[in-house]
């Protein structure tokens, strides 16, 4: 089996019950992601759940005032994320009628999409075949592959991006990213990986040269 494959019979016996994985709607997708952009599941879960219930729709988002977007961010921090939003929420409504995009290149455009997210939305709401970078999807790779190229330079931005590309299971690009993150998440994760019970460590380079701690490499800035 590949490694796309057994990271994926991992996360399918493995995976946590998270609520915008049961969905593939752009917009709902969108509003997870931009809420876990900089916050952990479990500090977004509860604005998740009050942002999708409150305005179900990005055309309900969109006819929302600013002051009413920010007091329900409150205790998220980085506004410029809720002001990006209804800003993003109004421009789906005026150019798009309504239907959140739902392809890389017409998502790469909106304020506060880049190109994490815009890979993120357009594979699980639609199958494009778009590989995600995010911090755990840069650890898996930087320890299984044993690469010390820093994961914040130019070259290395570029590296990662290219293997994810390489790796990605183009038949099934939502679950296949989904499972690279759940992956960096739950077992690959920074302190105390989980290797002894981790199916791939058999062709991992940091498990072999026990070298988890010191990968991936990040440059100060
Ligand atoms: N963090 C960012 N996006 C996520 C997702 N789709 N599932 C779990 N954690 C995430």
């Amino acid at each position: 089996m590949n490694f796309s494959a057994e990271l994926i019979n991992w996360y399918n016996d493995n995976k946590r019950d998270l609520p915008w994985r049961k969905t593939t709607d752009a917009y709902v997708i969108w509003l997870s992601e931009i809420i876990l952009q900089q916050t952990r599941v479990e500090q977004g879960m509860p604005y998740f759940y009050r942002f999708a219930e409150k305005y179900p729709t990005v055309t309900a988002f969109a006819a929302a005032a600013e002051d009413e977007i920010l007091r329900l961010w409150q205790g998220l921090g980085y506004y410029s994320r809720g002001r990006n939003m209804l800003k993003t929420a109004r421009l789906v409504v005026e150019k798009y009628d309504g239907t959140f995009p739902v392809k890389y290149t017409d998502l790469i455009q909106l304020t506060g999409i880049g190109e994490y997210t815009a890979a993120a939305i357009s594979s699980f709401s639609a199958n494009e075949a778009r590989a995600v970078v995010d911090g755990n999807v840069y650890r898996v790779l930087a320890r299984y592959f044993g690469i010390d190229e820093p994961i914040n330079s130019p070259k290395g931005k570029k590296m990662f991006q290219q293997i994810a590309d390489d790796m990605l299971d183009r038949h099934r690009p939502a679950t296949h990213n989904q499972a690279m993150m759940e992956f960096g998440a739950m077992l690959c994760k920074p302190k105390n990986p989980a290797c002894g019970i981790c199916p791939v460590r058999t062709g991992c380079v940091a498990f072999k040269t026990n070298a988890t701690t010191h990968l991936p490499v990040k440059l100060k800035t």
